[in-house]
């Protein structure tokens, strides 16, 4: 089967190599991969920026889609053909999250997308929405599910203000579903071509995060000097102190992601404690929750931004492709 394998902790450990066409086992089944997406993770652990306590190799990317090619013994609910994405955290099924799923993630530790085929268990699976193309549906399991989950944590009602940060994959979809569901949403970019386009989905004021280091400030000038009620955090670092005055009087910030740090240095007790803050860190989402989201997806007709399109030869230029100015939207491998 050909594939692409990390086995490295650079971009140059990216390979194309030959590896046994996988089999089913009982209650699993084979996907023939039709679209794989890239996320923030897979450049960072393709660079060794994170976890490079992972062992090498491992097939990459998180999250994908395919139509089922063969069913193993004892597989109920799906038929061969069927288009299905997977579930990245394949044991997290249901209830509260247990550290000891983080082995049962797809892209490292566990073999991810970008190979002609995979196999997982009938349990981590889902129907794709049908209204979506291969590459749109490629990008729901991992930054779909974890911008819906920081949402639902933070249970804002409609008219309430969230904050999201940047035209990442993750903010994107954070900001298409708050707008769905009626929030007030200030985005922010480091790039002016992007405001009106973010205007334009639906974001009531942009702030420019290079413009304005002083994002707080520019957040409490667009909320009447009050704040804003949720924050949807991707970037982490020394910003994060600055966000947190940002945030109203018992505001729900979401600890997301690390796009500039995972290191914060000074007073974090004094603002959380004070203004009586809601921090929830956020590990993407189990199976229900999964499912959750797509019906929610269906349901309000939201269409996943895709950005730059690769083949599947270019398989190691997509993932690095995360690291370069780029088109707004996910990178999607699109399978011939
Ligand atoms: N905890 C979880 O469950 C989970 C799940 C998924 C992702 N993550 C993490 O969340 C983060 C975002 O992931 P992603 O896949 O959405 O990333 P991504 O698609 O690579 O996001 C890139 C975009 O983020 C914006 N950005 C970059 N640096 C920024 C900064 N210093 N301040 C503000 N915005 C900045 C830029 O937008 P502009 O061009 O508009 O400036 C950039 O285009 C990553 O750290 C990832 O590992 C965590």
């Amino acid at each position: 089967m050909d594939a692409f394998q990390l086995q490295g902790h650079d971009l140059d450990s990216l390979r194309r190599v030959e590896l046994p066409e996988p089999r089913p086992g009982p209650g699993e089944v084979r996907i023939r991969v039709a679209a794989a997406s890239v996320n923030y993770r897979d450049y960072a652990l393709a660079t060794g920026r994170y976890q490079p306590e992972l062992p090498r190799p491992f097939v990459p990317l998180s999250d994908g889609v395919g139509r089922i090619d063969a069913l193993g013994e004892g597989v109920e609910g799906y038929a061969l053909g069927e288009r299905v994405i997977g579930h990245y955290t394949t044991k997290w099924i249901d209830g509260p999250f247990q550290s000891a799923n983080h082995a049962s993630k797809l892209g490292g530790p566990l073999d991810g997308w970008l190979a002609r085929q995979i196999v997982l268990p009938a349990s981590a699976i889902a129907r794709a929405p049908e209204f979506l193309d291969d590459a749109a549906a490629s990008t729901l399991p991992v930054s779909g599910l974890t911008a819906w989950a920081a949402l639902q944590r933070m249970a804002l009602p409609a008219g309430a203000s969230v904050l999201v940060q940047g035209t990442g994959s993750v903010s994107l979809m954070a900001l298409q579903l708050a707008v769905a569901r009626g929030l007030d949403v200030i985005a922010t970019t480091g790039d002016a071509g992007k405001a009106d386009w973010l205007r334009s989905m639906g974001a009531r004021a942009v702030i420019d995060y290079k413009q304005r280091p002083d994002l707080s400030a520019a957040v409490r000038e667009l909320t009447g000097g009050r704040g804003v009620d949720g924050i949807v955090d991707v970037v982490g670092g020394p910003q994060f102190l600055d966000l947190l005055n940002a945030a109203a009087d018992n505001a729900h910030i979401a600890v997301i992601g690390f796009l500039h740090s995972m290191q914060v240095d000074g007073n974090l007790i004094g603002p959380i404690m004070a203004r009586q803050l809601n921090i929830h860190g956020v590990s993407v989402g189990s199976l229900r929750d999964l499912q959750a989201f797509l019906a929610e997806v269906d349901a309000r007709r939201i269409v996943p931004i895709v950005g730059a399109r690769f083949s599947f030869e270019q398989g190691a230029r997509a993932i690095a492709s995360i690291a370069q100015q780029r088109l707004v939207g996910k990178p999607v491998v699109v399978f011939d």
